[in-house]
């Protein structure tokens, strides 16, 4: 499988690729650069002295898997079953969120049948665990940054099991998508952008911040409403693998910069409330389904135009910070100056979320690992369809 960047309509079948005419090879095509400039450190201090990263590496070791053999890849897999198996079990209609558009006066899909929703919903889903996909590698090579210029030991001997952990979950998704669905996408131009400013950034506790915190954070939840709600037996083993590795990289993240927070400046604690804004900014402002609306002859403009008034679209987007704001509250970035964080996050409408479970205390460091279902503590908010009480949901239309 290749995606090419930039194309709506890549597919699995397109490989080979093609030779382009200017030179580049077809490989130098499908790599994309990003220049950074950063301390590797050495240390000579192998004392072991924090006992959270080493109970959390400890787990890490005994929570190893194998995508080829814990797997069950014979499993016949059909999109479109699947998307309507889902809907009958849920209640919430193929499409859903944006199938609330059909309401709104003018929308361009006031007049799509619940086969073309069928058909927008298969799509959905590759879109996004394409971004999935796409996020396990920035995941990959931020984890690996991390092992390079972390000064610690015990954070060197985490961070390593994490770059398999990651290595292993692009592969999971990777083949998924390319045996199982019928499609895949480029990354988001937000993903992207952010991936590419925490790669760039020199100094080693931001890569933790936007990674461990953030984009981790929003992964978790996203991974969680998915695994809430598809009925398909594959993919939801497969997610409640990744998830239990993923609770422990959240993890990872908190213990790390509780301690390098303790001793920060004011001014430099300032420093990463605002990063923490601007990355949960970035990624709010991800248009759900951007990546699908231009194959369909819809512009993302037409339907960020209908969004203000649509309720279901704003409380799904906001169920994904559910994760990040408890851990930007054990952290200390909510109230630090006056509550400046936890002000943008009440404009946000994502304050509600402040006193949920956060994911380094739910995540027993010491707990067994051989039953997966044992990690889920650790992903309680996984997403529940009551969680979106209040949501209009539509009904198939009868035209
Ligand atoms: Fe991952
Ligand atoms: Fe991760």
């Amino acid at each position: 499988m290749t995606i090419i960047q930039g194309d709506a309509t890549t597919s699995s079948d397109r490989s080979p690729v093609e030779e382009p005419s200017d030179g580049a090879t077809a490989f130098d095509q499908l790599i994309d650069k990003v220049r950074a400039e950063f301390d590797t450190q050495f240390t000579w201090d192998y004392e072991r002295g924090r006992d959270g990263l080493n109970r959390l590496y400890e787990k890490a070791k005994r929570s190893q898997w194998n995508v080829s053999d814990d797997l069950d890849w014979s499993i016949d897999v059909d999109p479109e079953r699947m998307v309507r198996l889902q809907a009958e079990a849920t209640g919430i209609p193929a499409g859903f969120p944006a199938r609330s558009l059909l309401d709104v006066k003018g929308s361009p899909v006031a007049s799509w049948n619940d086969d073309q929703w069928v058909d927008f919903a298969v799509n959905s889903q590759c879109a996004s665990l394409s971004q999935f996909l796409h996020g396990e590698q920035g995941a990959l090579l931020c984890t690996a940054r991390l092992v390079e210029s972390v000064p610690w030991i015990e954070a060197k001997y985490y961070g390593s099991t994490q770059v398999v952990d990651e290595a292993r979950h692009v592969e999971a998704f990777a083949r998924y998508l390319d045996e199982k669905m019928p499609t895949s996408y480029p990354i988001n131009e937000n993903l992207k952008s952010l991936l590419d400013s925490v790669l760039s950034d020199e100094r080693w506790d931001l890569v933790y911040l936007g990674m461990q915190v953030v984009i981790e954070g929003l992964a978790l939840a996203a991974f969680g409403m998915m695994l809430g709600t598809t009925q398909e037996p594959l993919l939801k083993n497969l997610l409640r693998y990744v998830m239990s590795d993923e609770a422990r990289h959240v993890a990872f993240g908190i213990l790390s910069l509780q301690e390098i927070y303790a001793d920060l400046s004011a001014d430099d604690f300032r420093l990463r409330q605002e990063f923490a804004f601007e990355a949960c900014n970035q990624m709010r402002r991800r248009t759900l389904n951007a990546e699908l609306w231009p194959s369909y002859g819809i512009s993302n403009e037409e339907i960020e135009a209908l969004l203000p008034d649509q309720n279901s679209q704003q409380k799904f987007q906001q169920l994904l910070f559910s994760k990040i704001v408890p851990n930007c509250k054990k952290l200390g970035l909510l109230d630090h100056r006056d509550g400046w964080l936890r002000e943008r996050f009440q404009e946000m409408n994502i304050i509600q979320f402040e006193d949920w479970e956060n994911t380094a205390e739910a995540l027993d460091l010491d707990g067994p690992v051989a039953d997966r279902e044992l990690d889920d503590a650790a992903n309680r908010a996984s997403f529940d369809p009551d969680a979106l009480q209040g949501v209009e949901v539509i009904d198939t239309p009868t035209h």
